[in-house]
């Protein structure tokens, strides 16, 4: 089938690509670089454009003779998202709906969605499961819960049919270390451990104070090549007909920051310099998925999740581009 992969050059668009294309799919990356790279797309079909620019789009739709979308293309820091509200409304919220206007002119109604962890806010208990409580804490997770009821919305009115993957911490690298993470600025935990151990440079873990097994904040660590398996999985369920639904996609494994440094200096072979530091703010002590139910209803089966795996793909892709990919 030909896939729409809105933001197919950044971290889980690009080896989701990969994983359509290992499953028999055409994706057609959509991309303006802003956040995603150039070396990201291998041997794929590819065009620059904005989620704003609806002439383009529809174009794209239309001439690729789209089947089915996926969107990747979201802002996804916590922190700024509280600092600059505006830039995330704008872009996860405002071009979102130009892309399901768009999609609905074309006549074309599916589309997965990436959703985050962040919906649900400081989770009132763990695992957190799809029922529970939807409460965002900031911005971030305010836009994501926005899209997932806009696309229930468009399923009522127009017949969409779309699938919202929750994502937990996404990690690791494609085992090939041909395409792996690189955020800029870089704000998650394990490519910071990484490159600070591997530059000898030292890095904040903030807090230790949190009622957790070590005082440390506790997190759902899934290999982004079980995400990207995610995506294929749901795309094949909305074209073959499967229902709308909404899905948590975490190991179910917690790791405190503390276990991730232990981890990553034995696969480095080499000692972390801490600076252990106060809490960043909007930080839950503990996020935990339980993903029963992507398991049971779209067989999904994480390979790569198992913690030394994720740091060693990871600890690989870093190794061979120490300063990420090349910025252009
Ligand atoms: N951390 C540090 N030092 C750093 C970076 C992170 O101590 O330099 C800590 C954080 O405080 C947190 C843990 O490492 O305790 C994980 O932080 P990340 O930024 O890697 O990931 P988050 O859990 O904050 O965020 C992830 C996704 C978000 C999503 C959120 C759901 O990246 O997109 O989970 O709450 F919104």
């Amino acid at each position: 089938m030909n896939i729409l992969v809105c933001g197919g050059a950044g971290y889980i668009g690009s080896h989701t690509v990969k994983e359509l294309k290992e499953n028999g799919h055409n994706p057609i990356v959509y991309d303006n670089f802003e956040a995603g790279h150039k070396e990201a797309i291998i041997n794929t079909k590819f065009v620059f454009g904005n989620l704003s620019d609806c002439e383009l789009l529809k174009e794209t739709l239309i001439k690729e003779k789209i089947d089915a979308v996926i969107h990747f293309a979201g802002y996804l820091a916590v922190g700024e998202s509280v600092k600059i509200p505006e830039k995330y409304y704008n872009n996860n919220v405002t071009n979102t709906l130009n892309l399901l206007t768009c999609m609905k002119e074309c006549n074309i109604n599916k589309i997965v969605f990436s959703s985050s962890a962040a919906v649900y806010g400081a989770p009132k208990r763990i695992p957190i499961n799809e029922e529970d409580q939807l409460d965002p804490i900031n911005p971030y997770g305010e836009t994501k819960l926005i899209v997932e009821k806009m696309l229930k919305y468009f399923e009522d009115a127009y017949g969409f049919h779309f699938v919202a993957l929750r994502y937990f911490n996404a990690s690791g690298a494609d085992p090939s270390g041909n395409i792996g993470e690189d955020h800029y600025p870089e704000t998650h935990l394990i490519p910071i451990v990484i490159n600070s151990i591997i530059h000898g440079k030292e890095f904040k873990i903030f807090g230790t104070d949190y009622e957790t097994k070590d005082g440390t904040c506790v997190r759902d660590y899934i290999h982004v090549t079980d995400l990207a398996q995610a995506h294929v999985l749901a795309i094949n369920h909305l074209i073959t007909g499967g229902q709308s639904d909404i899905f948590n996609v975490g190991s179910g494994n917690g790791f405190s920051n503390k276990e991730i440094i232990n981890v990553s200096e034995e696969i480095i072979g080499k000692k972390a310099i801490v600076n252990y530091t106060e809490r960043r703010a909007g930080d839950p002590p503990t996020l935990l998925a339980d993903s029963t139910k992507i398991k049971k209803i779209l067989k999904w089966n994480p390979k790569y999740s198992e913690i030394k795996t994720i740091i060693s793909t990871a600890y690989n892709w870093h190794k061979s581009h120490p300063n990420g990919y090349k910025r252009i």
